[in-house]
C-alpha cells in the first residue's frame, strides 16, 4: 500500500489541472521587481494571482504596483504586507492546498523583502503571465454534463457565496461512471466546487444553500484548483440505474468586487454501457459522535473494527470533510496482525476551502482497525454538535471503495456510525 506523503502529494500535483479561460495580456508589463520575488511570483503565485485574477484570488501579483496596491480585504494594509502572514499560515496559507507550501528559502527570501519594505527592482519585463493551464482530460471522455439549468449571477457586493443545484440522471440500462471532471465556466469567480450524490432531488436552479451538506448526501467529489480530475481503477465503475440525483456546490469567492460575473460550471463525467468488473461506492470513516462545549478544544478519536462484510475491499480515494471550526483530520488503517499502521487521507491543517480527493492504494481485511481522529477549535459562544448546517460540525473521511457492499442494512455512513470513540 502506498502511504500518502509528500511525494505522492507532489505526483498528484504534476497532473495539475486548471481552466484557463484568462485572457492573457500580450503588451510587456513592467515588472520593476528584484528577479528573484519575481520568480518565486510567477512560479508559485500567478496562476491565480496572473494579471487577470483566477479562481477568487482578490488581485494580481504581477507588478511592483500590484504590491503596493491596498489590499481589497484590509484597506489599511498593502498587499504586500499581507504576504509574509498568509505564506506562512498554517490555517489559510498561499498557496492555498493541496498546492505544495513554499519552500524555506522562498518564505526567507520574500519576508526580508517585505521587510524592507519591498523595494522596487529591474526584473526584465515579463511578455506575457503564465496562465494557468488547461483541464487534462487524459483518458475518458466526458459524456455527460452535470451542470446547472441556468447561470448563476454573483453579486457584484458578495464576497463569498456557497451556491448548490440538483442533476438527476436516468438511465434504463445500467452504466458505470469511470471518470469525474470538474468543468469550468467562469474561472474568476469559482473557488472550488464539491459533488453530492443524495436520495431525492434537490431543484436544478442555482441559489444560495440551505445547508454546509444534507446528512443525506454523501461526497462522490471534488475540485479546487490544483486538484485532478477523478478516474476510477480499470476494474471498477460508479454504477448509475434508474434515475441518480446528484447535487453540486459552488463556492464563489469575490473579494476583488467583480461585477457582471455569471457561472454555470459543475462537472462532467466519463459514462460507459460497457460494465466493469465491479461497481465503485463511497463510504465514510469518522463519527457523528460530536459535542464541542462553548470556547473549547476536542480532540477526538474514533476507531472502527472492519466487519467480515467488508473484508478485502480496495480503496483507491479519500476525501476527508470538517465544517468550519474544525483544525485537523486524519484516518489510520492499523492492520489486524500488527505491523506498521497505514495513512488513508490526512489534512494536518484543515480548511474548509481545501476539500480534494487523495489517491489511496490498500485493501482492507476484516478486524483491521480504522482510527479516524478529528481536532476542532471552538471559538464561538455556543455548544456546537454533529449536523448539517453550516455551523454544526463533522467528522467524515469519504473514501472511494470497490466492490460495491451490497448487504440489506448497509448504508454509506455505517462505518462512521459503528465506533468507539475517545477524547485526548
Ligand atoms: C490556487 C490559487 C491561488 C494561488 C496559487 C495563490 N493564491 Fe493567494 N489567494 C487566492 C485566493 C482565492 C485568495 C482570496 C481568499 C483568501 O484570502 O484565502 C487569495 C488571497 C491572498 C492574499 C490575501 C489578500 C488580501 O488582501 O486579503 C495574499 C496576501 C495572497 N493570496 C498571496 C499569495 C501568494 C504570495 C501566493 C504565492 C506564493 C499565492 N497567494 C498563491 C488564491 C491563490
Amino acid at each position: 500500500m502506498r502511504v500518502l506523503g509528500a511525494s505522492v502529494r507532489a505526483g498528484w500535483l504534476a497532473l495539475l489541472a486548471c481552466a484557463c479561460s484568462a485572457k492573457v495580456e500580450r503588451t510587456p508589463i513592467p515588472v520593476e521587481l528584484p528577479c528573484e520575488i519575481q520568480t518565486i511570483l510567477a512560479q508559485n503565485c500567478q496562476s491565480c494571482h496572473g494579471t487577470s485574477p483566477q479562481f477568487g484570488a482578490p488581485m494580481p501579483l504581477v507588478t511592483h504596483a500590484d504590491l503596493m496596491a491596498t489590499s481589497k480585504t484590509d484597506p489599511t494594509r498593502k498587499v504586500y504586507e499581507a504576504v509574509p502572514e498568509r505564506i506562512s499560515s498554517l490555517g489559510s496559507p498561499m498557496p492555498p492546498v493541496p498546492y505544495a507550501r513554499l519552500g524555506a528559502i522562498d518564505v526567507a527570501t520574500l519576508k526580508s523583502w517585505v521587510a524592507k519594505g519591498a523595494p522596487k527592482g529591474e526584473c526584465a519585463s515579463v511578455a506575457q503571465v503564465p496562465d494557468a493551464g488547461t483541464i487534462k482530460t487524459a483518458n475518458c471522455e466526458a459524456t455527460l454534463d452535470v451542470v446547472p439549468s441556468s447561470k448563476w449571477t454573483m453579486p457584484q457586493t458578495t464576497a463569498d457565496e456557497y451556491v448548490c443545484y440538483g442533476v438527476d440522471i436516468t438511465r434504463a440500462q445500467k452504466e458505470h461512471i469511470v471518470g469525474i471532471y470538474p468543468k469550468l465556466d467562469n474561472t474568476k469567480i469559482v473557488h472550488h466546487m464539491i459533488l453530492f450524490q443524495g436520495s431525492t432531488a434537490y431543484a436544478a436552479t442555482p441559489t444560495p444553500c440551505k445547508s454546509a451538506a444534507s446528512v443525506d448526501w454523501r461526497m462522490v467529489g471534488a475540485w479546487a484548483p490544483g486538484t485532478q480530475s477523478i478516474e476510477l481503477p480499470a476494474e471498477a465503475g460508479f454504477p448509475v440505474e434508474g434515475t441518480s440525483h446528484f447535487i453540486v456546490q459552488v463556492h464563489y469567492s469575490n473579494l476583488g468586487r467583480v461585477a457582471d460575473q455569471a457561472d454555470g460550471s459543475g462537472f462532467s463525467f466519463c459514462t460507459t454501457p460497457k460494465l466493469r468488473p465491479y461497481d465503485a461506492d463511497v463510504f465514510a470513516f469518522g463519527t457523528t459522535q460530536i459535542q464541542i462545549p462553548a470556547r473549547a478544544t476536542r480532540d477526538l478519536s474514533c476507531d472502527y473494527t472492519v466487519p467480515q462484510g467488508m473484508n478485502g475491499l480496495h480503496l483507491f480515494a479519500a476525501l476527508p470533510h470538517m465544517h468550519q471550526l474544525g483544525k485537523s483530520i486524519q484516518t489510520t488503517l492499523h492492520p489486524k496482525g500488527g505491523g506498521s499502521s497505514i495513512d488513508l487521507g490526512t489534512q494536518p491543517a484543515w480548511s474548509f476551502d481545501s476539500q480534494v480527493w487523495f489517491p489511496l492504494n490498500g485493501t482492507i481485511q476484516e478486524g483491521d482497525t480504522v482510527t479516524t481522529r478529528c481536532v476542532w477549535e471552538n471559538s464561538t459562544e455556543r455548544g456546537v454538535r454533529f449536523g448539517e448546517r453550516t455551523s454544526d460540525e463533522m467528522c467524515y473521511s469519504f473514501t472511494m471503495y470497490y466492490p460495491r457492499v451490497t448487504a440489506p442494512l448497509w448504508t454509506w455512513a455505517l462505518p462512521s456510525s459503528d465506533v468507539k470513540c475517545t477524547q485526548k
